[in-house]
């Protein structure tokens, strides 16, 4: 893994000791239970601190186990790494939309969707994973959703039955994880070149079905918390080689410190498009790591 993360140009005496610390923690306010400002009232004594790219969006210094506060017992909040609040911000769902969560267990990004859409419109909420449903459905229910329908099917599924349905797409994609090491060393009992290639061969599939998924004129978002360069520039290459007309967009976010991707990797060269990905480092940015492409398909 060291070596890969040499080879990725990153200087190891910084990048390994920022991965390896855990980041602070964070949460969002869940706008479906709670108002913002009385939340904010009731957590003032952990002098949260604003997240500048979404306004529901808090950092906590302070050493504690967010679950096990009352408020997000309650629903009011939602403990989750900042990082992983910026694909749904990125993505920007809207009332009354249809939208779906390709890979959704446990519920984070699907829970900041419902919450987007102000319970509108329909989500479909799907993952595979037979294990992760009841986690899935537990947080929707804590949040309050109601707008939102949960399959467990394989996310390779819903370019055919239901081909161009989606105004918006999330393929929060199943990945190697390597961003999320301060959280957990347990990616290590999977990890090596083999699983990587076995992923983005999975990824592959997964975004060939949400593009095929998703309404001319509609918006998908891409992100995995892994570095490897095939899981993300390479998988959104693959899905722009199939479909030249698929646009990635630049991505603005404030107070974001952000790279573009990988021109190239192990000799391949990817879709200069792919430089409009955003890459999340942990040591420039107090979160996991993470990487994300927002791609429209055109009318
Ligand atoms: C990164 S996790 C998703 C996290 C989730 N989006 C969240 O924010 O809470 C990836 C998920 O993909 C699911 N998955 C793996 N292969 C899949 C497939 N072929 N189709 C649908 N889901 C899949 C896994 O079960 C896992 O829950």
């Amino acid at each position: 893994m060291l070596e890969r993360f040499e080879e990725m140009g990153f200087d190891l005496s910084r990048f390994v000791p920022a991965l390896l610390r855990p980041p602070s923690q964070a949460f969002r306010i869940n706008t479906l239970k709670g108002d913002r400002e009385q939340v904010l009232e009731s957590l003032a004594h952990l002098e949260p601190e604003p997240c500048g790219w979404n306004s529901l969006v808090f950092r906590v210094k302070k050493r504690l186990k967010l679950g096990n506060l009352t408020e997000h017992f309650l629903g009011l909040i939602y403990a989750q790494d900042s990082s992983s609040t910026i694909p749904v911000t990125v993505l920007d769902p809207q009332p009354h939309e249809e939208i779906l969560d390709m890979s959704a267990a446990p519920g984070s990004k699907s829970t900041q969707i419902a919450a987007a859409m102000r319970n509108t419109g329909l989500l479909v909420a799907n993952d595979v994973s037979p294990k992760r449903i009841p986690s899935l459905t537990g947080n929707l229910d804590r949040s309050g959703v109601l707008n939102t329908v949960v399959t467990r099917l394989p996310g390779q599924a819903y370019g055919y039955i239901a081909t161009e349905r989606f105004d918006r797409v999330l393929l929060d994609a199943p990945c190697s994880s390597e961003g999320t090491l301060s959280r957990s060393f347990r990616t290590l009992e999977i990890w090596g070149e083999s699983a990587i290639k076995r992923l983005s061969a999975t990824q592959r599939n997964l975004i060939m079905s949400a593009y095929y998924s998703l309404k001319p004129g509609g918006v998908m978002v891409y992100s995995t918390c892994t570095f490897a360069p095939e899981e993300n520039e390479g998988t959104v290459s693959y899905l722009l080689k199939k479909f030249s007309e698929a646009i990635v967009e630049p991505i603005n976010l404030e107070g974001l410190n952000t790279q573009p991707g990988f021109s190239r990797w192990r000799g391949e060269e990817f879709n200069p498009a792919v430089k409009n990905i955003l890459r999340l480092f942990p040591h420039q940015h107090d979160g996991e790591g993470f990487c994300v492409a927002r791609i429209s398909k055109p009318n």
